[in-house]
């Protein structure tokens, strides 16, 4: 991926479900200076998502799609991307896969954050998983989006040690401070020269 020249941020779009604490995050670091993003668009696949809380706060624009028909959904989707002139696509707690023709349009500019050291992992439940499994250690990753689930080119890792005592929600919380952390870090990575 090129890097970001110049001063201009690059128009990005984030995709949820749920409760939204990466979105929030994520907002709070397009709003600093030298952030290389600015988020003009939300768009989340369950219109009972916490997380469109942030969209009205923050006066971003916000689309609600059912996803009954995912090739409709999409379709819909990449209109209201092209519309906003969307260069970058952020997933954040977003439940639905996105289809090959999809990623093929917006290829090298979607990327996830998935709560596991992966290749392990991939998919739901990973705390559930690892503390099944008695690892010592988790972590969370920011990849590129392909057409495998949670496959694409790692950006970024942060490697967590796993205690005895904990369990899926105390890891599920150590977890999600050190992705807050880690979303922000891996698009600087990718998109400035500092
Ligand atoms: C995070 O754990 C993220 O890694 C996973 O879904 C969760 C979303 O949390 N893909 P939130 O909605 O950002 O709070």
């Amino acid at each position: 991926m090129k890097k970001l020249i110049g001063l201009k941020k690059l128009r990005t779009a984030i995709f949820i479900s749920g409760t939204g604490s990466n979105l929030k995050n994520l907002i709070n670091f397009s709003l600093k200076q030298k952030s290389p993003i600015k988020i003009v668009l939300i768009i989340s696949s369950n219109k009972g998502a916490k997380g469109l809380y942030f969209a009205k706060k923050y006066k971003i624009k916000s689309k609600t799609y059912k996803y009954i028909n995912k090739i409709i959904s999409e379709k819909k989707i990449l209109k209201d991307l092209a519309k906003k002139q969307i260069q970058l696509v952020c997933l954040a707690g977003f439940m639905k896969v996105l289809s090959k023709n999809f990623i093929k349009i917006f290829n090298g500019k979607i990327l996830n954050i998935h709560p596991s050291l992966l290749p392990k992992y991939k998919g739901l439940n990973t705390h559930k998983r690892v503390l099944a499994n008695k690892d010592k250690f988790t972590g969370c990753t920011v990849h590129l989006v392909n057409s495998k689930l949670d496959s694409g080119k790692i950006i970024l890792q942060k490697k967590i040690k796993v205690n005895k005592n904990d369990n899926i929600k105390s890891l599920g919380r150590k977890v999600l401070k050190q992705e807050h952390l880690l979303y922000p870090k891996a698009i600087k990575k990718l998109f400035t020269n500092f």
